[in-house]
Formats: structure tokens, sequence, C-alpha cells
């Protein structure tokens, strides 16, 4: 089955889910269309050359009921919007941070079947995080939907809660940008050695996407890995002691607590971000 899927918001997450889908192997089998729903047009554009891509501006338009709808528009936006596909009795997918089942319930309707997903940026290099949690025991044919929508865009794990849906959004959902910064920095110090820019920016890219795959294809932990890496009195000791001294493991214990509690913050507020 070719599915027809719209997508609600073409912004930073909407679009790498689009890239991600537009990309895969098997991308023209597995989908027919791709409806996305945004006020501009500007944002989808850089998809419109694929002929399974169309533009709405208001869902009004729509030929007829996708087979599973994505929401990828900010928290405070669906108060306002969910009205609107009140008549569709598609499989709806939320990626929006902190916004309950029980409030996509009261706006549509308890029989509307919803399905909280928490995906990261990678989704558009199909290496993404996905956490997934629904309360409703899903048909085998909507399984297939979202395996379809879903699997291949990267490592795929279904939450027993939505509670874990607001701790994957701090750890795996913010996780690239943690990530991004540690690489700043990282940049930042190669410039004070005398690197150029340029060639800072790269050694912080290929070190950190290096150790990621090497470790990723390893039948071990990370912190195995490191031990066997680092020999008592070399050099990568001598920097690790720095951390350890500056209690890094607590501060990024710290951070993603303090995203776990934004994330439950943001469910319960009427306009943020
Ligand atoms: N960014 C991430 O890494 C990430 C990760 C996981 C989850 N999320 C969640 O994904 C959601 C979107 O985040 P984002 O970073 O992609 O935000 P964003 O870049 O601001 O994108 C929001 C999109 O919503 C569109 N929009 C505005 N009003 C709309 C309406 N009435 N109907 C349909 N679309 C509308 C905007 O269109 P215009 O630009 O045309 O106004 C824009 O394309 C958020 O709930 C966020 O929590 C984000």
């Amino acid at each position: 089955m070719r599915l027809s899927l719209a997508l609600v918001g073409c912004g930073a997450m909407g679009s790498a889910l689009l890239k991600g889908w537009l990309t895969l192997a098997n991308s023209e089998q597995s989908f027919k269309n791709f409806w996305i729903v945004t006020p501009h047009r500007k944002s989808v554009e850089p998809f419109l050359e694929d002929s399974r891509v169309y533009w709405f501006p208001s869902p009004e338009g729509l030929p007829q009921p996708p087979e599973v709808i994505f929401f990828a528009v900010k928290p405070f936006l669906l108060e306002d919007i969910l009205s609107s596909y009140k008549a569709f009795d598609s499989l709806m997918v939320s990626v929006v941070t902190g916004k309950s089942i029980a409030f996509y319930e009261k706006r549509l309707s308890p029989s509307h079947l919803i399905i909280r997903a928490m995906p990261n940026l990678p989704v558009g290099v199909h290496k993404g995080v996905i956490g997934l949690f629904t309360p409703a025991c899903l048909s085998t044919k909507h399984k297939t939907f979202i395996s379809t929508c879903l699997q291949n865009l990267g490592f795929c794990t279904w939450l027993k809660s939505e509670d874990e849906i607001d701790k994957i959004t701090a750890l795996s959902g913010s996780g690239p940008a943690y990530v991004y910064y540690f690489m700043e920095a990282f940049a930042r110090s190669a410039e004070s050695l005398g690197f150029t820019k340029e060639i800072a920016v790269q050694l912080a890219l290929h070190t950190f996407w290096g150790a990621s795959s090497y470790a990723r294809d390893l039948d071990e932990s990370p912190e195995t890995t490191r031990q066997r890496v680092t020999s008592s009195k070399g050099t990568t000791a001598a920097a690790l002691k720095i951390l350890e001294t500056g209690h890094l493991d607590h501060l990024i214990d710290t951070a993603v607590k303090a995203a776990y509690t934004r994330a439950k913050e943001i469910g319960h507020e009427k306009e943020s971000l």
C-alpha cells in the first residue's frame, strides 16, 4: 500500500521528516502523496520538485482524508488548529512537545487514534531516534502505517508511558543540540590552538562522527571503549581528568533533567516558544 500522508507544519522538524521520507530507498513504493499543510509556501518549496509533494495553506483544501496525519507545529498552536482535523478519521501522529493524548482527545474525539512520537533532527538522514507511545491497541494496518512512516528513519522504540515521551524529549529529542554545543566548544579549542575556523569545524565534525560510528559498530558499551582507549598516563587521560574534576557528568545529568522539567511545563502553557 502506498500511503497518502499529511504533514501539518514544515519547520525544522517537519522538513527533517519530509526529507527523510523523500530520500528513503523505498520511498516511491511506500508513499503516494505528501500533503503539506502550512501557512507559507516557502518552507515547502525545496521539496516541490518531487511530484508527490503538494502544499496546502489550510486543511480545507485536502483532496481526501490521508491515511496518516503528522502534526509538527509549535505546542501553543494546537489549541487553534486541531478542530480543523476533527472530521478526519486518519491515524494522527503528533511530534509536538508536551501535549498529552488527553489534550488531543478533548479537541478531536476519544475515538480518534493518536500516537505521540518524539523524533530528532537526524531522521532527515535516516539516523534519528524516535520514541513512540499510544495507549490504544493498534490494528495490524495501523502498525504497518507507523512502521512505513518511521521504522527506516532511525532507531525506533515504543515507550511505556507519556512520561517517557517527556524523558526521551529531554534525551534524544533535544540531544542533537547538546552534541552541537560540545562540537562548538571543541572547534573553539582547536582555533585557540592555532587552526583556522574551517579546519577546526572539520576536526570537530569528523571526530564526533567517527567516534559515534566506531562506538556503534562495537559490541561493548561506550564506557568500556573509553577505558580501553585511555592509557593511564597518556594524553586522553590528562584531558578526561579535567572533565571529571569539572563534574561534566553531573552537568549533563542536570541539563537533561532541566529539559525534562521544561517538556512537562510546555504541555501546560497556553503560549510559548
Ligand atoms: N526541532 C526539533 O529538534 C524538534 C524535535 C522534536 C520535536 N519537535 C517538536 O516539533 C514541533 C515543531 O518544532 P519545529 O522546531 O519544527 O518548529 P518550527 O521550525 O517553528 O516549525 C513550525 C512550523 O509550523 C508551521 N505553522 C505555523 N502555523 C501553522 C498552522 N496554523 N498550520 C500548520 N502549520 C503551521 C510554521 O509555518 P511558517 O514557518 O510558514 O509560519 C512552521 O513550518 C514542536 O512542537 C517541537 O516541540 C521539534
